[in-house]
């Protein structure tokens, strides 16, 4: 995963990026040029990923299909669209994708996924709630969820943030609110919950996942203030995914944070804020270090994660530099059986490096 800055010209696209109607704007191979760049720039993305030149075999495999995830916010939009202008809603779609979206996480044979995905800030609110519901059925799955509850919390889930629509002018505010505008952006929990409550083919369960997913443990949460069990099961799954995905992705506010940190911020949320055990468990299926990051590690080598183990502290590392960051032929080694750790998580490969690689292209 790249920032979407000039100096990716020249590069490889590795991964196909698809416009809302499922299109593809710009498949996987294309060569990078400064048009291309700047018309991704102008569409609202502001990262992508692209061909990793010291580990070009490197496949990462999504959760669910990309395409998928684009139809699916393209959907969600129509109905919130349709709800807005007071027509009837329309809910079967949304639940013919909660069930897409389980099928194609159930069909998928990893224990660990990768879940960084590339992202267009324009549709946030949209793909942001896709994602809620991804997060949420594969954590409601990890502890064992019924197939019933799971298509209840994800419907809940995807449409946890529907009352925003109501209030676009807090929402769509670039900058960061103020105590007033805070609290009107509070009322899309309610907004969101009597729009849900007032549809015979929704669950009343996923209606409160709305009106309960920024609740906290310790009763400081909103809009009720509700404490431990008197949060529904499903919306204390929901909140996980929630702010797993909020602190993931780049605001206007805040750049987006690695796995591995939103691992650390959301363990420290634990018992307060979150249930401790869904945040252990979402951490035993999500990837803290995404196939295909390049990484630091404590002895000053550079490595690149080519593949997700049963254990997410436990990726394969191909090791690309030594401690002075001159490449040599890489070899690759298992993190949990090493005594070497990861410093952290790069967006690509220090200048030193990328200079290396251009010279060893220039003479091949
Ligand atoms: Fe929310």
């Amino acid at each position: 995963m790249a920032d979407l800055t000039p100096e990716l010209i020249g590069k490889k696209l590795a991964k196909t990026i698809f416009l809302e109607d499922g299109r593809a704007l710009l498949r996987a191979g294309v060569v990078l040029t400064h048009s291309y760049i700047q018309e991704l720039r102008n569409r609202g993305y502001t990262y992508i990923y692209v061909e990793n030149e010291l580990a070009p075999d490197v496949v990462v495999e999504d959760a669910i299909n990309e395409e998928t995830r684009v139809r699916t916010s393209k959907m969600l939009k129509k109905v919130v669209t349709q709800s807005l202008n007071n027509k009837q809603m329309n809910f079967e779609p949304v639940e013919q994708a909660i069930d897409l979206i389980i099928e194609e996480l159930q069909g998928n044979s990893s224990t660990v996924y990768n879940l960084s995905t590339i992202r267009n800030v324009d549709n946030y609110t949209y793909e942001h709630s896709v994602n809620v519901a991804v997060l949420s059925i594969i954590l409601g799955s990890a502890v064992h969820m019924p197939y019933r509850d799971l298509k209840i919390m994800g419907t809940g889930a995807i449409l946890h943030d529907l009352g925003k629509a109501f209030i676009p002018e807090v929402i769509t505010k670039p900058a960061r609110l103020t105590p007033e505008e805070i609290e009107v952006m509070k009322t899309h929990t309610w907004l969101g919950f009597n729009t849900l409550r007032n549809s015979s083919e929704i669950s009343l369960i996923s209606a409160h996942v709305a009106l309960q997913h920024h609740e906290k443990l310790d009763g400081s949460g909103y809009p009720r203030g509700l404490r431990g069990n008197e949060i529904l099961d499903h919306a204390k799954v929901v909140a996980v995914g929630d702010i797993y995905d909020a602190v993931s992705t780049d605001r206007v506010y805040r750049p987006r944070l690695h796995p591995n940190e939103v691992s650390e911020l959301m363990m420290g949320m634990g018992g307060t804020h979150l249930e401790i055990d869904l945040v252990q468990r979402l951490f035993r299926h999500v990837a803290i270090y995404p196939t295909g990051s390049i990484l630091l590690l404590d002895t000053g080598e550079i490595g690149v994660v080519v593949e997700q183990n049963r254990d997410v502290k436990d990726p394969t590392i191909r090791v690309v530099t030594d401690s002075q960051q001159q490449l040599i032929p890489p070899y690759q080694f298992r993190l949990a059986s090493d005594p070497r750790t990861v410093k952290r998580i790069l967006n690509d490969y220090p200048p030193r490096v990328v200079e290396q690689i251009r010279r060893r292209g220039d003479s091949t």
